[in-house]
């Protein structure tokens, strides 16, 4: 059972975090280029915010490890883990200084025990510990009600799929026909978040790491959500890249995976 005490500590830290990052948005943010991609921006303020957060977690929690997205030196997945995103979001941060998060997620020998992927701009905090249910602040999330999929909504991070395009067994564009509508918030941990509320149904990445996705499926999984790759292989934690998605359900899930990643039928465990 998770001590209440690092769920109140993880949540205080997130918030101090949160209100950096709304100072940050009053000056002018200049951004850099991660290894000469265009597609990879890094500010100032997504190195300051993981420190921070790393800071307070090794004062605190000495014995724990440290996934982040842009610490250079990655743990492994014994014993306690914490797994960051410092902005998830960096173009959105840029771009609008609106739809970004911090995401942080908690393991325990790969297994996962707490998430909480903070919307700084709403102030809406998506938290979960594993077994006790989903919450934005200090509301519970309800039991997600799957739709057909004809009436989903998917997310889908177009410039993520490139390597899709010429597969024949990958008609993610016919996916796209069959269900009512498409939106991308730039952010994956809140499109994941967006499925736990029942805003939107899908989510598909073919480029995603651990610190993009574990909290925000912690607190999808806790309403009846289901995640994986596709490609029924592992999911990574360590901050590989992966294909990856997210769903309302199990089935509407395995739907997907039949239908447009065209893959024999998984069995339901
Ligand atoms: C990115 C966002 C984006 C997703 C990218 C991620 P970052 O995270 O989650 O929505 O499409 O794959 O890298 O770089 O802003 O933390
Ligand atoms: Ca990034
Ligand atoms: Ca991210
Ligand atoms: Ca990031």
């Amino acid at each position: 059972m998770l001590d209440s005490k690092i769920v109140v500590f993880a949540k205080e830290i997130v918030r101090c975090a949160g209100q950096e990052l709304k100072k940050a948005i009053q000056q002018e943010i200049i951004c850099t280029y991660k290894e000469n991609d265009h597609r990879e921006l890094l500010t100032e303020f997504d190195v300051k915010i993981e420190e921070y957060l790393i800071h307070h977690i090794k004062n605190n929690y000495p014995d724990h490890g440290i996934i982040s997205e842009e610490k250079e030196e990655k743990d492994d997945l014994k014993g306690y883990v914490w797994i960051i995103d410092p902005i998830d979001g960096t173009t959105n941060f840029i771009n609008f200084q609106n739809n970004f998060a911090i995401s942080v997620a908690l393991y325990y020998n790969s297994q996962p025990c707490l998430g909480i992927v903070y919307d700084v701009m709403k102030d809406h905090i998506y938290w979960a510990i594993s077994g006790r249910g989903s919450f934005v602040n200090d509301c519970r999330i309800p039991p997600r009600k799957p739709p057909l999929l004809r009436n989903a909504i998917a997310d889908i991070s177009l410039n993520s799929i490139e390597s899709f395009y010429y597969k024949e067994h990958i008609k993610l564009f016919d996916l796209a026909k069959e269900i009512r509508g498409h939106r991308c918030s730039g952010s994956a941990s809140l499109s994941i978040c967006q499925i736990a509320l029942g805003n939107i149904d899908i989510y598909i990445s073919a480029k995603l790491k651990s610190w993009d996705f574990s909290a925000a499926t912690i607190v999808l999984t806790e309403v009846g959500g289901y995640y994986g790759n596709p490609f029924a292989e592992k999911v990574d934690l360590t901050g590989t890249p992966i294909t990856f998605m997210a769903s309302s359900s199990q089935a509407i899930y395995q739907q997907v995976c039949e239908r447009y990643f065209c893959l024999p039928k998984v069995a339901v465990t």
